[in-house]
């Protein structure tokens, strides 16, 4: 997956669908934020119905201890979802993604697909990643591809990696992979696991041969550029340890 084009117009894109922000490099409050993060225990209540939803997926057997697993978190439609369970038939995908619609649009809402190799979990993200952390769940690889850019610069905190789950998001270790269309996230990103890790993160420009879901394709239609950040696991890993060692205050 590493190696490697609808019309509709939204209120953050121009017409050739292209993110539009006020916003020219980097936010210049990221790291004072992100510190923050770092320092502070993340109060906020969970989410009810993804709690549920989690807990299925633990009555069910599958988390937190399924080895290998896959997350492919914000999987929309779950298209690339299935193509990751295609890619790695010795592995559990679990595609995680807020929307019913969207699931749905995939027919996929079956909470646990007992006869293959992923599932299709409607849930918060935040609260879904903090439950695994919280249970010390370690995903081999973890995709995040093309999440909501949040592109208004007072929207920082709403990016991944202004959001207060980022620590959690990083102590479940593994290798991750965020792919977007807007350079400046894909570098707050890199900046972001930087900062948190120690360890100096890339961001590379991709054309894949095809998308591997459907915002990537539509994106790639369209001619966008598309950027990747990848995290090896030996980098999320340090941070990993440190995170349950307590080196952070949670
Ligand atoms: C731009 S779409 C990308 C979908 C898919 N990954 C793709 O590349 O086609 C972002 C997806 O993230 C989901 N999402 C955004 N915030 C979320 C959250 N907090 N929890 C769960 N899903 C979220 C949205 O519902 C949407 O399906």
């Amino acid at each position: 997956m590493h190696d490697v084009k609808t019309t509709q117009v939204s209120k953050n894109t121009n017409n050739s669908g292209l993110i539009e922000s006020s916003q020219a490099g980097v936010h210049p409050c990221l790291e004072k934020l992100l510190r923050r993060h770092l320092q502070t225990p993340w109060a906020q209540p969970l989410h009810r119905p993804t709690l549920d939803a989690y807990r299925q997926l633990k009555y069910a057997g599958v988390l937190p201890s399924y080895p290998p697993l896959i997350l492919d978190s914000g999987c929309g439609t779950g298209m690339s979802t299935r193509g990751l369970a295609n890619l790695y038939p010795g592995h559990l995908v679990i595609g995680v993604d807020r929307s019913q619609a969207r699931l749905a649009r995939g027919q996929n809402c079956s909470p646990v697909d007992k006869s293959g190799n992923c599932t299709m979990v409607r849930a918060e993200l935040a609260t879904f990643w903090r439950l695994l952390a919280n249970d010390g769940c370690n995903p081999e690889k973890h995709f995040i591809l093309y999440p909501n850019p949040w592109p208004k610069p007072g929207h920082l905190s709403r990016r991944w990696h202004g959001h207060p789950v980022f620590p959690q998001l990083l102590s479940l270790g593994g290798e991750i992979e965020l792919r977007c269309n807007w350079e400046i996230y894909a570098l707050e990103f890199a900046l972001a696991v930087g900062i948190a890790t120690g360890e100096t993160c890339e961001v590379a420009r991709i054309l894949p041969d095809h998308g591997v879901s459907p915002f990537e394709k539509k994106y790639l239609e369209r001619g966008h550029p598309l950027f990747s950040v990848y995290v090896p696991a030996k980098t999320t890993a340090g941070f990993r340890a440190a995170w349950h060692a307590g080196r952070f205050k949670q």
